[in-house]
């Protein structure tokens, strides 16, 4: 049976949004047009060669209930949490960080000649692991090893399975089996990759044209394409070639209370929240689990 490729439903242009002490940013996922894509919950998108874009950063706030995925693509971003974990995330590297039940972290992004660039995505989590323990992988861009694909792509396959199991990024085992692929396509390269029915799927363009689907629609960065049903992701280079950021993931279809940096499934799991935080009781002592430092 042939492979049904996945035409493009919509295409959203981001709207320019001031997060944190005033960091400039284009979201795409979590605006009133686009609340969210389940299990996606966010996606910003911070490129700037302007310090007052960035500099005043994400000072100390709280995340319950969702995964947080840190691409830096240019410059370097510090991050230090309440659970003492401390780490650098530079030019080409990825952190995914499991919030679980509560943690507590600083992002700031630092002033650099080349400015700052990259994409933060957040990721739900279901109901039964919103308050696990915190968890991080800090991936170094030496663990992403790019690959030139027989259509001329560079990919770096950072969570999932890719080109018929020909790669497996990092991240593996969690319960909405995300498959991310980092892609660069140079004037006439093509890209081809397998989504499972029924996973929600996108690309972010951030760089370059991109054409995507059976209809080859032109998407120019930055925009959010946000997949049909089907089979399979397509995509070919536009005539300066360009590059994108494949996302797909199983749908959870459980309620979504959402408050700021919290995401659950009910108002009085919110409310609990807010009450954690007041009582000194979010961030849990215990120690974190830590998986991935290169
Ligand atoms: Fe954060």
């Amino acid at each position: 049976m042939s492979q049904l490729s996945r035409p493009v439903a919509y295409v959203v242009t981001p709207e320019p949004v001031v997060e944190g002490a005033g960091v400039h940013l284009r979201r795409s996922i979590g605006t009133r047009r686009l609340d969210h894509l389940d299990p996606f919950l966010l996606l910003d998108h911070f490129e700037s060669v302007k310090p007052a874009d960035y500099e005043a950063g994400f000072p100390y706030h709280p995340h319950r209930g969702i995964e947080t995925v840190t691409l830096v693509r240019k410059g370097e971003v510090k991050h230090s949490d309440s659970l003492g974990h401390k780490g650098s995330i530079g030019a080409g590297d990825i952190q995914w960080m499991t919030s679980g039940s509560g943690i507590l972290h600083e992002e700031m992004p630092q002033v650099r000649p080349e400015g700052i660039a990259g994409l933060q995505l957040w990721l739900n989590l279901p109901a039964r692991d919103k308050m696990s323990r915190p968890k991080y992988r800090d991936l170094q861009d030496e663990r992403l090893a790019e690959t030139k694909t027989e259509d001329g792509a560079s990919i770096r396959v950072i969570a999932g399975e890719a080109q018929g199991g020909k790669f497996a990024g990092p991240v593996e085992g969690l319960a909405v089996a995300p498959k991310f692929v980092d892609v660069v396509l140079p004037p006439g390269a093509k890209f081809r990759e397998e989504v499972p029915r029924g996973h929600t799927a996108f690309a972010y363009v951030d760089h370059g044209e991109v054409r995507f689907g059976p209809e080859l629609k032109l998407a120019h960065a930055p925009s959010l394409v946000v997949f049909g049903e089907g089979d399979v992701v397509e995509a070919s280079a536009g005539s300066g070639g360009g590059r994108f950021l494949l996302a797909a993931a199983r749908p959870l279809n459980e309620p979504i209370a959402r408050y700021g940096p919290f995401v659950m499934n009910t108002r009085a799991e919110i409310e609990q929240t807010l009450e954690d935080l007041r009582s000194g009781r979010f961030a849990r002592a215990e120690p974190r689990d830590e998986q991935g430092l290169a």
